[in-house]
């Protein structure tokens, strides 16, 4: 199994100029993604994830070291003392160029990777320096997330059977054509009941509602909406990756306990209140990048090809709103020797 690495000399310095984040970044990006989803490969189905996030983590963060910005991880792997590197208010990035928030999501899916399931991905996002929400350690929230043509009418505060009526009616569709992906989880199990007495199906996830979000969004996908509770930080990145796809991610704290509820109400935030796309991330200049790990619907995951290691990544861009799908050749001798 690999050994702890360092990747940064494998990315080349772009300047991105001072005052804020270009269009360069959202390439420099990818390579990030590219290197985490690589560096977790070797340990797909081995069944260990702490070992799968522990190389994802350091490849992720030895590759943002060269990234040409002056990042703070504001939504990372936890607090400094737990979590050894990309931790909330780390710096990354080289120190020069645009001032900017960085939520790391090295595995969505560590458990998907550990047992060799589908759909894992690595995720970054990146937005202007105070543009993305800061939800005080409320882990979960409430989620509804649907495409472009109902994005207008959809409420979380209506009933489900309503909003599952606005979805199908903007597309056109019977409430039976209508399938919402949903985490597998006891905590659900009322709102699959809502959904299926609406007449609308149910599609269960393992976990990894960041690819599952998307796949509501964009048309083809067979995945009308994602509904339920999932996790506040993989909430934020896709509302980085809804500015650019369109449709829209509205959320409502979820807490966990009691303690976490009184934290919430302590930082100020009102647990009533329906977060939209641009309340999880104001600025419309903000960047996603992801890379399949395991295969899913939404990217292939990493594939070694004799002499080379073949990554398919997306990356997006707000203020352009352009989608790029990257296929990634790397030589896996170099790879290799570059990260002994
Ligand atoms: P990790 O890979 O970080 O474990 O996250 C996977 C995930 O399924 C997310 O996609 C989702 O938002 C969250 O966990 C749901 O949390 P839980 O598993 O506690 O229900």
């Amino acid at each position: 199994m690999p050994e702890a690495t360092n990747y940064a000399h494998l990315s080349p310095r772009l300047s991105v100029g001072d005052a804020e984040p270009d269009r360069n970044l959202a390439l420099e990006l990818v390579r990030v993604t590219e290197a985490a989803a690589i560096a977790a490969s070797p340990w797909v189905g081995f069944g260990d994830k702490n070992s799968a996030d522990g190389a994802a983590v350091d490849a992720m963060r030895s590759l943002l070291s060269t990234v040409s910005f002056n990042g703070v991880v504001v939504i990372g792997e936890g607090e400094k003392d737990e979590a050894p590197m990309l931790y909330n208010g780390e710096r990354v990035g080289d120190g020069t160029g645009p001032e900017v928030d960085v939520a790391v999501d090295p595995i969505d899916g560590t458990r998907l990777t550990a047992l060799g399931i589908n759909n894992a991905l690595s995720v970054l996002a990146v937005a202007e320096r105070g543009t993305m929400f800061d939800p005080s350690a409320v882990f979960y929230m409430e989620k509804l997330v649907t495409g472009p043509d109902a994005a207008e009418l959809v409420d979380l505060r209506l009933p489900v059977k309503q909003n599952l009526h606005l979805i199908a009616k903007a597309q056109n569709k019977r409430i039976s054509q209508i399938t919402v992906c949903i985490l597998d989880r006891e905590r659900h199990q009322p709102l699959v009941e809502e959904i299926r007495a609406a007449g609308a199906r149910t599609k269960f996830l393992m976990d990894g509602d960041v690819a599952a979000a998307i796949a509501a969004t964009r048309e083809g996908t067979g995945v009308d909406a994602l509904m339920g509770i999932g996790g506040t930080p993989e909430g934020i990145v896709t509302a980085c990756a809804i500015k650019s796809l369109g449709g829209v991610i509205q959320g409502r704290l979820w807490p966990k306990d009691d303690e976490e509820k009184q934290r919430a109400i302590d930082a100020g935030h009102d647990l009533t209140r329906v977060l939209s796309t641009n309340d999880l991330v104001t600025s419309d200049n903000c960047y996603f990048a992801a890379t399949g790990i395991t295969d899913g619907d939404l990217l292939r995951g990493v594939r070694y090809r004799g002499e080379r290691i073949v990554t398919q990544s997306i990356v997006m861009r707000s203020k352009s709103g352009t989608i790029r799908t990257v296929e990634g050749e790397h030589q896996a001798r170099k790879w290799e020797a570059y990260t002994r």
